[in-house]
């Protein structure tokens, strides 16, 4: 997300305009102050290369209040800020479209309350531009291929993966390794093909209650597989299961109980490992830095384009190709697969995550 700051602000300069960082996300734009800064070429020197984000972030209960989004709209227009450029998931992405479909009212009633004149709000009274740019490491959105943060995640759990596989090796054991993402089982599956785990829990992709091959269900299913690697010469056995991984009924799979059946059926002396926030953390790869660095530079053009008119963009990639398609959509789709998830749909949550990919 750094890189992607670094951009905006560098390309904003370039192009003009005035560039601020709010810091500590929405809280800083509520809180208003020290929390909106403007931003000069130095300030984002050195960027590229630091992991998280530099200007802070923050999960805002007062920004989902109306009150706390009055105050937000009053700190931008104090500032003479007229666009918005978020970074985030599809929570934030969704505040930012809020707060524009909200804007003449906001400012409306912050003349009415007496807080803004109207010579203050002269060029910045009808319409808010916005801007999203998805920054998360479970490139989970719709309408993109990738998002920020997603490879760097990605190449951590590999070099975890790797560091177990040391241990995994000289003692022939197993390990159980619950990796992020939520629902979505991007970093599940990329981590699995990349190591070239035996077994891998997605929930877009339940496991079968009944498997039609080896058994009665996943469990016999993933102990047959497990046990012919072995015979074939694997010296370990690694199991993926991303955090949010079902069975066809709904309930989570849980490390400490596929632990428990490799143990009790095959006697495998077998560790559970959580990564936890180390797979958030650390210096961007290179792909990442790339990727944000040529998604601000549409997002500030998409500024510059933006009417009243056109819904608010997302800039995305699509088959290496950066684009800028309807941000509310993509996060309409994006819910989408949670419900089909939750319906039992699991053919259609697949579709929708990409047909291309999950063939
Ligand atoms: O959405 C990103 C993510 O890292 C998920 O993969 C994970 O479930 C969650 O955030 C962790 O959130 P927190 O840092 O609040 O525990």
């Amino acid at each position: 997300m750094n890189a992607a700051v670094r951009s905006v602000a560098r390309i904003a300069l370039q192009r003009g305009c005035v560039p601020f960082a709010i810091h500590e996300g929405y809280e800083g734009l509520v809180e208003g102050g020290e929390m909106i800064r403007r931003l000069g070429w130095g300030d984002v020197r050195g960027f590229l290369s630091i992991g998280g984000t530099v200007i802070g972030t923050a999960r805002s209960a007062r920004f989902r209040t109306r009150e706390g989004r009055l105050l937000a709209a009053y700190n931008m227009i104090k500032n003479g800020i007229d666009a918005l450029i978020v970074c985030g998931g599809d929570g934030s992405l969704t505040g930012a479209d809020l707060l524009r479909s909200e804007w003449k009212g906001l400012v409306d009633e912050l003349i009415g309350l007496g807080k803004l004149t109207l010579e203050e709000c002269a060029h910045l009274r009808e319409h808010l531009t916005i801007v999203g740019l998805v920054g998360s490491i479970d490139n989970d959105m719709s309408s993109t291929d990738i998002t920020i943060g997603a490879f760097t995640s990605l190449h951590r759990i590999c070099e975890s993966l790797d560091s177990l596989c040391s241990t995994a090796a000289s003692h022939q054991r197993a390990f159980v390794v619950e990796v992020m993402g939520r629902h979505c089982g991007w970093l599940a599956l990329m981590a699995a093909i990349s190591v070239g785990a035996d077994w891998v829990f997605l929930p877009e992709r339940p496991p079968p209650l009944n498997g039609e091959k080896y058994g009665e269900n996943w469990e016999d299913e993933m102990c047959e597989k497990l046990s012919q690697n072995r015979k074939m010469g694997n010296r370990i056995s690694l199991i993926i299961i991303c955090e949010g991984a079902i069975d066809q009924n709904l309930k989570p799979i849980k490390p400490d109980y596929v632990k428990t059946i490799l143990e009790t059926r095959l006697g495998f002396d077998t560790r559970v490992t959580n990564l936890g926030h180390v797979q958030r953390g650390g210096s961007p790869c290179a792909y990442d830095r790339y990727l944000a660095t040529v998604q601000g530079v549409e997002a500030v053009e998409a500024v510059l384009r933006s009417t009243p008119e056109t819904p608010a963009p997302m800039i995305g990639m699509n088959q290496h190709r950066i684009t800028a398609g309807p941000l509310m959509d993509a996060v309409k789709l994006t819910h989408e697969v949670a419900d089909s998830i939750a319906a039992k749909d699991f053919k259609k949550a697949m579709d929708l995550r990409d047909p291309d990919f999950t063939r």
